[in-house]
């Protein structure tokens, strides 16, 4: 099951080759992919709804003025559901709109406001595959990393004989398979905390702290690179979803720990990047609190140790914390790792004005359990990411090892 989890929004133009959609349909599922069609105009001209419906047994995305269809699953919920958006087969006019950001349809709609990788499969007459506009199209998708899968070159339905033809399905999942495979994390799903979380004192005032969440942002990125499926659970900041991470919003300590708690059963790889508040305001004010002549004593209680909870719970999964520290790094860093019985921390020194909260630079000293340790020098967050994210790909290949012994 090359596919299996992965989301793939298939999209079928106006193309004879619309028909070999239904055989493809029926590949992707059976390699355990989730699919769902989204039709054009011109693709229905080919190809029922019905068909597709039940072979993806999903209901087909056809209109984007569909008030039914909107109301179960809008296009932008329809662009974030999905790993890769798959158009197969893919016409000249499809290929051109998206070259030029169109959005006059629900396919172009979706492939403009998504952010996970595209893959197309042209298919047409040789002489519009050929000519100038086509291909001047194509390159520049290709220039904003689009995948072109194919054409084939062969007998067409038009009786000529050139390139155009639609891949066949097999080479079509082989090719899609293949795109799944790339990285030490494919076919993994990764959960990460990221951020700060902001603690209400009232409706106006807050406690939070300085993280800018790139840390966490940047260990999405890299998770993504190694083929994983990652969802982010952030605090606020200000800070784009990195492309192909699926981003969940939360302020508080507890909005992120039940956050954690619904998406914690289906992952393989935990990562707890986030500063947690570790205590909140014991009762917020419901109003602005007005100020007087008097001094103010603020209560505070623990919030829920997210990490401590998941690492309990689920001691099966690879549980990866952070510690942040001004002192004692690697004496407190090993507490941590001891006391939240985690597969692996993460410390770094904070305080210090170029490295850490708030910056772009980090360095980071990594262990382990049974003594294991890495120094990773100073460097920005997204090259030390990428370094943290190989690490953990390995321990985590340790760890599945040796619990299927
Ligand atoms: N963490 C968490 N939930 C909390 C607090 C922390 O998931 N409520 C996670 C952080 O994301 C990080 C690790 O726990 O991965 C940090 O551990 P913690 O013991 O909270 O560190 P400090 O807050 O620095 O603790 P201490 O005051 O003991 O230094």
């Amino acid at each position: 099951m090359q596919l299996a989890n992965r989301r793939i929004l298939l999209g079928i133009t106006g193309s004879i080759a619309a028909y070999k959609g239904a055989e493809l349909i029926r590949g992707l599922r059976a390699q355990g992919a989730e699919v769902q069609v989204v039709l054009t105009r011109g693709g229905a001209a080919f190809i029922t709804p019905l068909t597709l419906q039940a072979l993806s047994g999903r209901s087909v995305h056809a209109n984007h003025l569909d008030a039914i269809s909107e109301s179960a699953m809008g296009h932008i919920d329809l662009a974030r559901w999905s790993d890769l958006i798959l158009i197969a087969p893919a016409s000249a006019n499809c290929i051109a709109r998206l070259a030029s950001g169109m959005a006059d349809d629900l396919l172009t709609t979706i492939c403009l406001v998504s952010q996970v990788p595209l893959a197309i499969a042209p298919a047409m007459n040789r002489l519009m595959w050929e000519h100038p506009a086509t291909q001047e199209n194509l390159a520049r998708l290709r220039a904003r990393g689009v995948q072109i899968f194919g054409p084939a070159s062969g007998e067409q339905a038009c009786g000529e004989i050139g390139p155009g033809r639609m891949l066949e399905p097999s080479e079509l999942l082989d090719l899609t398979a293949r795109f799944f495979a790339q990285g030490r994390l494919a076919g993994r799903s990764v959960l990460i905390t990221g951020g700060p979380t902001r603690e209400a004192i009232d409706p106006v005032r807050f406690i939070s702290n300085r993280s800018s969440g790139r840390m966490a942002y940047a260990l999405a990125a890299a998770a993504v690179k190694e083929g994983a499926r990652v969802v982010l659970v952030s605090g606020p900041v200000d800070l784009e979803a990195p492309r192909g991470v699926e981003r969940i919003f939360v302020e508080s300590a507890a909005q992120m720990h039940d956050a954690i708690a619904a998406r914690a059963p289906e992952s393989d790889i935990f990562i707890a990047a986030a500063a947690v508040a570790d205590y909140r305001p014991v009762a917020p004010a419901l109003s602005k609190i007005k100020k007087d002549a008097s001094n103010r004593q603020l209560e505070l209680e623990r919030t829920p140790d997210i990490l401590a909870e998941v690492a309990a719970k689920h001691s099966a999964r690879f549980i990866v914390g952070f510690a942040a520290e001004t002192e004692n790094l690697e004496t407190n860093a090993l507490h941590k790792l001891k006391e939240k019985r985690l597969d692996m921390v993460i410390a770094n020194r904070v305080g210090l004005p170029d490295r850490g909260f708030d910056s772009a630079d980090n360095e980071a000293l990594v262990l382990w359990p049974e003594g294991g340790r890495r120094e990773l020098p100073l460097a920005r967050k997204e090259s030390l990411a990428a370094e943290l994210m190989a690490i953990i790909a390995e321990r985590y290949d340790a760890k599945s090892q040796t619990e299927n012994r």
